[in-house]
């Protein structure tokens, strides 16, 4: 049974439809990349997909279930967790704080789970005490998979988590997206980094003016010219 099952999904704001009838899906244990040019519709079918813009046509299967258009603290009970690209966390509240405002469960599993977050981002356990606002770019966005990691989700959806931070910053996100996903938590993200994306990842999507434009096994899109032409740099 497929994670994740997006079938035909249109969706947009207001009249106007920008997600047109897009269709993927994420396997158990995957790493899947949608890439694609800015405007796409790649944060519109993410945002659909978790209830954050109502679909207008075709389905969401989460686990087997028909989740289509179902409101994000539901899914999040469910164990779909969304990382937004930006305002991620909560600026005030301390890292630790941030963190338990994504715990929908008992303070004994709380603990458990902070404990596994601090262990995965050992600089949060330094900064536990500290406004999350004030940390770099890269440490926020540890606090936000962190919150997201809370709930134990059963499928992580990312949205551009290395937009905006330093290289060094980048590849060491990166690489807790392949340390998440080593412990078993499928992934489906976005990303503009295309190739460093796809080369962690099992499988890939381009979308282009919100439609499928191109998806297969990670080393058949990086080998593709087309591909090579739109994301990679020639
Ligand atoms: N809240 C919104 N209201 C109206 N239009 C929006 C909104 N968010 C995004 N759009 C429009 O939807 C299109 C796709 O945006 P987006 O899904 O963010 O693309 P991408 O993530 O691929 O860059 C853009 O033309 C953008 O202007
Ligand atoms: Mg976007």
């Amino acid at each position: 049974m497929a994670t994740l099952a997006v079938r035909d999904l249109t969706a947009g704001y207001r009249e106007l439809d920008i997600v047109h009838g897009v269709s993927l899906h994420v396997e158990p244990g995957e790493i899947v990349t949608i890439i694609g040019p800015n405007g796409a519709g790649k944060s519109t079918l993410l945002r659909s997909i978790f209830g954050l813009v109502p679909p207008r046509r075709g389905a969401v299967t989460f686990m087997g279930e028909d989740v289509t258009g179902e409101r994000p603290d539901r899914l999040v009970r469910k164990g779909m967790c969304f990382v937004p690209q930006n305002c991620n966390v909560f600026p005030r509240l301390t890292v630790e704080e941030n963190l338990e405002m994504g715990a929908f469960v008992p303070p004994s599993e709380a603990r458990v789970r902070m404990a596994a977050v601090y262990e995965l981002f050992p600089p949060l356990k330094e900064k536990r005490r500290t406004p999350a606002g004030v940390l770099s770019g890269g440490q926020q966005q540890m606090v936000a998979i962190g919150r997201a990691l809370m709930m134990d989700p059963k499928l992580l959806l990312l949205d551009e988590p290395t937009a905006g931070l330093s290289p060094a910053y980048q590849r060491l996100i990166l690489e807790k997206v392949v340390e998440i996903n080593a412990a078993d938590v499928p992934i489906l993200m976005i990303e503009q980094n295309a190739k460093a994306a796809l080369a962690i990842s099992h499988r890939g999507y381009v979308l282009t003016m919100g439609r499928n434009r191109l998806d297969g096994r990670t080393a058949d899109l990086l080998s593709d010219p087309e591909v090579g032409q739109l994301f990679l740099g020639g």
